[in-house]
């Protein structure tokens, strides 16, 4: 007899109209995928086992049989980002961003390293932060190292310039000539302006400390060519995930530009940082779905690049006029797909994001700089990727600035906010 299933279809069918038709999906790191990623997304390659790299017609690199396709799918991937990265090296083993941190950790780490991170009271990520991966990453004999404790990670955190959303260069740069670290990583979580990603290469490539971009968020903003370019202004790496402004499959990508042989030896460090370091097999079913966003990346991302960012600075302009306070107006608000919103006026930003949720606009709540308490918080991140990638432009993030500023101050617009999403359930730019 087949196995009662009912219950669950009908969660997986309420979760596919709920995001999926009636709500507006502001939430910074997510994305919604093509129909042809998702075609492809169910298939004999789930379940199956392929670790170490894919065979060649005279080399054998796995440790499983019977991964033909998945070396030519794997295969493609790689081939494909190094071309539309402009780079030298790509490995797409990494089943997330975190996971190509942890990469990257485990390889060029070694307990008492210093490495300087933005901290997350600037924007940064949990995995560069103490009890992160950077923070805690395990040393060869297995051991936890205890942030603060002997042998353990120091970090240092990147000065920013008083407004709190830049990076201040000269310190930086200072900084990195002070501490010498073993490991410098930019790129955050709360990502508005570029960061100086130029000067701090120049004085790090000097001092041979390799430089990781985490580009998690605006992987898609950087191939679409309307963000800083990491590779061209030095960086070492790009680390992302493959689902935030890059719109494909949840998967993460080590991204590389070495040439020399000292920067060599990092990569072979990193090839066992990925494998067995931080994954076995790499969740393969979603690599068909990843080729496939590679190429609408090539054919569409810097029109929907470029409609995002526009959406962010219109939207940062409505809910201004609107009376809300948008950080960071005396620098356009924002030059990435994000907004940071302070909303202390109308209340915790945990309870207005909630009071957001129950009317169907999806966000988060998030510190900002000058906050203390990760638990309460006084704004929220705001991201218009995913209904960019629905085909709403700069009039409807007019119209979306009047529905957040009626909920935020107590009322309610969920149908309203059903009756704009229902114009908006067509993925566009594939
Ligand atoms: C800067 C940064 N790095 C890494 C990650 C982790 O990425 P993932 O969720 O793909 O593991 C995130 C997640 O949002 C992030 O913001």
């Amino acid at each position: 007899m087949a196995v009662e299933i009912s219950d669950v279809l009908e969660i997986v069918e309420r979760q596919n109209r709920w995001r999926g038709q009636e709500t507006i999906n502001l939430i910074a790191s997510e994305n919604v995928q093509s129909p042809a990623v998702k075609q492809v997304e169910c298939n004999d390659f789930m379940g199956r086992y392929a670790e170490g790299h894919p065979n060649t017609s005279d080399t054998d690199n796995r440790y499983y049989e019977g991964t033909r396709y998945i070396d030519e799918i794997e295969s493609m991937a790689t081939r494909e980002f190094i071309k539309l990265a402009g780079c030298e090296q790509a490995d797409v083993r990494p089943i997330s961003g975190n996971a190509a941190n942890t990469a990257v950790a485990l390889a060029l780490l070694r307990g008492g390293d210093s490495v300087i991170v933005n901290s997350i009271a600037t924007g940064g990520h949990i995995s560069h932060a103490p009890i992160g991966v950077v923070g805690r990453r395990i040393q060869t004999r297995g051991q936890s190292l205890i942030p603060g404790k002997d042998n353990s990670i120091s970090l240092h955190y990147w000065p920013t310039t008083p407004d709190g959303y830049h990076l201040d260069t000269e310190k930086c740069v200072a900084l990195v000539d002070q501490v010498r670290p073993k490991l410098v990583m930019l790129g955050k979580s709360l990502f508005l302006f570029p960061e100086p990603v130029q000067e701090i290469a120049a004085c790090c490539r000097g001092l041979g400390i390799p430089v990781l971009f985490d580009g998690a968020h605006v992987l898609g903003l950087i191939l679409g060519g309307q963000f800083q370019n990491p590779f061209s202004e030095g960086a070492h790496f790009i680390n992302a995930s493959t689902h935030k402004t890059f719109p494909g499959p949840q998967r993460g990508v080590i991204l590389g530009n070495l040439k020399s042989d000292e920067e060599l030896k990092w990569w072979r460090s990193i090839d066992r940082g990925v494998m067995p370091g931080s994954s076995s097999s790499h969740h393969l079913h979603t690599l068909p779905g990843l080729v496939i966003a590679l190429r609408e990346v090539r054919a569409h991302g810097a029109a929907y690049v470029k409609q995002t960012i526009a959406n962010a600075k219109a939207l940062g302009r409505a809910l201004k006029d609107e009376g809300v306070q948008v950080e960071a107006e005396e620098f356009g608000f924002t030059e990435s797909h994000q907004l940071a919103v302070n909303v202390s006026n109308f209340g915790p930003g945990k309870d207005i994001a909630r009071s957001l949720a129950d009317n169907d606009i999806i966000l988060n709540y998030n510190m900002l700089p000058g906050d203390t308490d990760a638990r309460n918080p006084s704004g929220l991140r705001i991201g218009v990727q995913e209904m960019t990638r629905y085909g709403m432009k700069e009039g409807e993030m007019g119209e979306l600035a009047s529905l957040i500023k009626a909920v935020i101050s107590g009322g309610s617009a969920q149908e309203e906010v059903n009756r704009l999403r229902s114009r908006f359930t067509e993925v566009l730019f594939v």
